[in-house]
């Protein structure tokens, strides 16, 4: 087991080696392209070596949003090294070249924690970033947002973040696969092939590229038909989060701008609505909701656990959803496994489908502080101490057994390290 000094150290050797100068790598080798939520938790770490890279990381992440306000999934700058799919399978025509679907606004959430932390010097600067932030949050209204549910829809597995979490294959199932050129995926080339994707999501997960790239990009279309589309917890209670972030922001920045305001809290009221439509009785829990049979999904993923993150704890569910992660607690050695332990499906070693990830841990547990769930969100914090200290800073981890899995030396696995595991348990540097 290593020892919290050490683990400082190291957690800032992993961010040095995937720094970019102005931009941050998820992790070399397997990832030589810029991320979005992966970006905005790097800042979160910088932050403990230095401010201003920090803000500078956010700002080169704003600085990629397209016309429409969308800010893209991946950015490719500098030498990406063959990152597949790259920029030509996306084809996006964008100046600055991106992939063609967006990902966890965590972006405003992050902003507003390094405005607690110290200011950005440039005031002109934070105001294109608000600027930025409510075009972007308006964006995901008008392209993503279920006109059914009230909820915000994926129109990709990836834009969720959550890559290949079963709770999306009912929906990939009805992706039919396209006549797809022969390709090689790079991902395998670092990673066992147990612990990723399998060929036939692979297969569906460039089909959905080839819909957008054939259309340009449409993005309002594409919110209402691509051929894959799943109301999605995750990015439904971030959004809700960044945006009551963003309000705060605005009323510190911009306060002149009450049109922006108003915007951003309709938007507030309409996700909030939203939230409480995915409550599902059946599994007493928050869950997917697919728009296409306009049904939930019957399954428990950590995503249910984001409530008191997006403040809505203040419901009759709470209790449930609190037996839900206890009952959760006892299957497991580590918490929060990215999908049910209890369900047929779980798998502790492939990606989504059951490791737990430090980012998902970090939101999960700050929203069980801010309620007053503290034996909870420790629990949450202090498991994922203990897996970095067992394992070092993996992607992700096996919740059974604690072994790391996936890419090794992890940009946000550090970051959340330094910003959260390590702070909380006020071990300091000594
Ligand atoms: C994987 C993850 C995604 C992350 C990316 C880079 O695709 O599922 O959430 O942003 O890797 O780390």
């Amino acid at each position: 087991m290593a020892t919290s000094n050490s683990l400082y150290q190291r957690a800032i050797d992993v961010l040095k080696q995937n720094d970019r100068g102005t931009y941050s790598l998820p992790t070399h080798g397997l990832y030589p392209v810029q991320f979005n939520w992966d970006s905005a938790f790097a800042a979160l770490g910088y932050r403990f070596i230095n401010q201003h890279r920090a803000w500078q990381e956010v700002m080169q992440l704003a600085s990629s949003q397209w016309p429409d306000g969308m800010i893209p999934h991946i950015m490719f700058r500098g030498d990406h090294d063959g990152y597949f799919p790259g920029p030509d399978i996306w084809n996006t025509g964008q100046f600055i070249e991106t992939s063609g679907i967006t990902q966890p606004p965590v972006l405003a959430s992050v902003v507003r924690q390094l405005d607690e932390a110290g200011p950005y010097r440039d005031v002109n600067g934070m105001y294109d970033m608000l600027r930025r932030l409510v075009r972007w949050h308006d964006w995901f209204m008008k392209a993503r947002l279920d006109p059914q549910s009230l909820g915000i829809q994926i129109i990709h597995p990836w834009e969720s973040g959550r890559d290949n979490l079963t709770d999306w294959d009912q929906g990939m199932a009805r992706v039919e696969i396209a006549d797809l050129p022969p390709y090689t995926r790079r991902d395998l080339d670092h990673v066992d092939s147990s612990q990723r994707p399998t060929k036939e999501q692979y297969d569906r997960y460039l089909t959905l590229v080839k819909f957008g790239r054939d259309r340009h990009w449409p993005q309002a279309y594409l919110g209402q038909n691509s051929p894959f589309r799943m109301v999605d917890p995750g990015m439904t209670a971030f959004l809700l989060r960044a945006n009551r972030d963003l309000i705060v922001l605005l009323n510190k920045y911009l306060p002149e701008d009450t049109d922006s305001i108003a915007l951003i809290q309709s938007h507030i009221n309409t996700l909030e609505l939203g939230w409480l439509n995915l409550w599902n009785p059946k599994v007493q829990a928050y869950t997917a909701y697919d728009p296409v049979l306009q049904q939930p999904i019957d399954s428990v993923s950590a995503a249910s656990f984001l409530s008191c993150y997006a403040s809505m704890h203040n419901d009759l569910h709470h209790g449930h959803l609190m037996d839900q992660f206890d009952r959760i607690a006892n299957k497991v050695k580590f918490m929060v496994p990215s999908f049910d332990p209890e369900h047929a499906d779980f798998d502790a070693k492939r990606y989504w489908r059951g490791p737990v990830w430090h980012v998902i841990n970090n939101r999960i547990g700050l929203g069980f502080s801010e309620v007053g769930e503290h034996e909870r969100a420790e629990r949450i914090r202090k498991d994922s101490e203990d897996l970095i200290a067992q394992s070092s800073f993996y992607e992700y981890f096996n919740p059974i057994t604690g072994d790391g899995l996936g890419g090794k030396d992890f940009t946000w696995t550090a970051s959340v390290y330094l910003d959260w595991v390590m702070q909380e348990a006020d071990h300091g540097q000594d």
